[in-house]
């Protein structure tokens, strides 16, 4: 009886641990390089996306933003489409994600 219930326990263990190493593939963490790439592909055009200035001045530097908004504000502001010439342009959490992660890592270097 006792090692039965070591085998249930084991096939427990064994379907948690198959489980948990599923489960991660939906739930990466941000990658501020990926937001990097996304942010010089779709916000280089109205935005200063990189701390080196390449991009244009008609919307605030993500530098600038990365000091005066927090991570949440970023997220929140995203999850709207903004910029009138840029209407019906959203994106997914994802994107959210790694963008927010990309302006948060700009803040970084500027205060160091
Ligand atoms: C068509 C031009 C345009 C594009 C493309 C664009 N933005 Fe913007 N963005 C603006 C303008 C203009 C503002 C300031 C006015 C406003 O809030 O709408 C702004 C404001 C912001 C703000 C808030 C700044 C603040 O502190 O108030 C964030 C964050 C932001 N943009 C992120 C992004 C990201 C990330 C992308 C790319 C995925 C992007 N923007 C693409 C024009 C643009």
């Amino acid at each position: 009886m006792r090692a039965l219930l070591a085998v249930v326990g084991g096939l427990g263990v064994l379907g948690t641990g198959l489980w948990l190493s599923a489960s991660p593939a939906g739930a990466v963490a941000p990658s501020a390089e990926a937001g990097a790439d996304l942010a010089a592909r779709w916000c280089a055009a109205c935005h200063v996306v990189a701390p080196s200035g390449a991009g244009t001045d008609a919307a605030p530097a993500f530098t600038t933003i990365a000091n005066r908004r927090s991570p949440p504000e970023i997220r929140a502001f995203l999850a709207q489409p903004h910029a009138r010439p840029m209407r019906g342009f959203s994106l997914t959490t994802r994107e959210i994600d790694d963008v927010t992660a990309y302006i948060e890592s700009l803040q970084q270097k500027a205060e160091r």
